[in-house]
């Protein structure tokens, strides 16, 4: 069984994507982090995301050992980064091999990201679009951030998210987009908790 689960910067399918594979005792694997580990190989080695050479090198050298440190991949700078390596063709079929592997072990997964119903894998048992506002967004964002120590500005997260949605809607190759047999979930209004009950039932529904 494979679950696809696309949306958006901090639409809520991560903690969702969790849960859901907990539920159906399922394997997790979160895509961004393979971009974010891509992206920080780059910056680490003293590299620049905006050189095709340096983003390949580290796309093609990506192992699975490089998403252990995820608080270091979770820095707000590394999805920044994230966002522009992973608007590389070539970057993207280097890290494409590494989710279908993922995908393929019984007795299946929960793949989160932004091409997983559309690209990865398009004949997914279930897919799931969550969508929340920007607004929504980045308050999400930023509460995270101030609880984590930052003093992100609120307006400073909701211009990063704006961004990183546009480069992410507007890119050539995989763009974020739902799937035309996804359903999809707005998470403005709801709590984890009605969030994650509204999923199962679309999933339940899709079987
Ligand atoms: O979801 P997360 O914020 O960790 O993803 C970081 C970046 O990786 C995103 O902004 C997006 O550009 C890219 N990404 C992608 N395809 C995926 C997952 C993430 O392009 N399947």
């Amino acid at each position: 069984m494979i679950i696809a689960i696309d949306g958006p910067a901090a639409s809520g399918k991560g903690t969702l994507a969790k849960r859901i594979a907990a539920h159906f005792g399922l394997r997790r694997l979160d895509t961004g982090l393979l971009y974010r580990a891509v992206a920080r190989a780059v910056l680490e080695s003293g590299g620049d995301v905006e050189d095709p050479g340096h983003r390949r090198d580290a796309a093609k050298r990506l192992d699975a050992a490089a998403l252990r440190d995820e608080a270091a991949l979770r820095q707000p700078g590394v999805g920044e980064a994230a966002s522009i390596v992973a608007a590389d063709p070539e970057v993207r079929s280097a890290v494409l091999a590494f989710q279908r592997d993922f995908a393929a072990v019984p007795p299946g997964a929960v793949l989160d990201g932004r091409d997983i119903g559309t690209v990865v894998c398009p004949c997914a048992d279930a897919k799931l679009f969550v969508t929340a506002s920007a607004e929504a967004r980045a308050e999400r964002r930023w509460r995270e951030m101030v609880a984590g120590g930052s003093d992100a500005a609120p307006e400073q997260v909701l211009a990063d998210i704006r961004r990183r949605d546009a480069r992410d809607t507007s890119r050539a190759v995989s763009p974020l987009r739902p799937a035309d047999d996804a359903h999809l979930l707005d998470t403005t209004d709801l709590d984890i908790e009605a969030a994650f009950r509204a999923a199962v039932d679309l999933i339940s529904g899709s079987q």
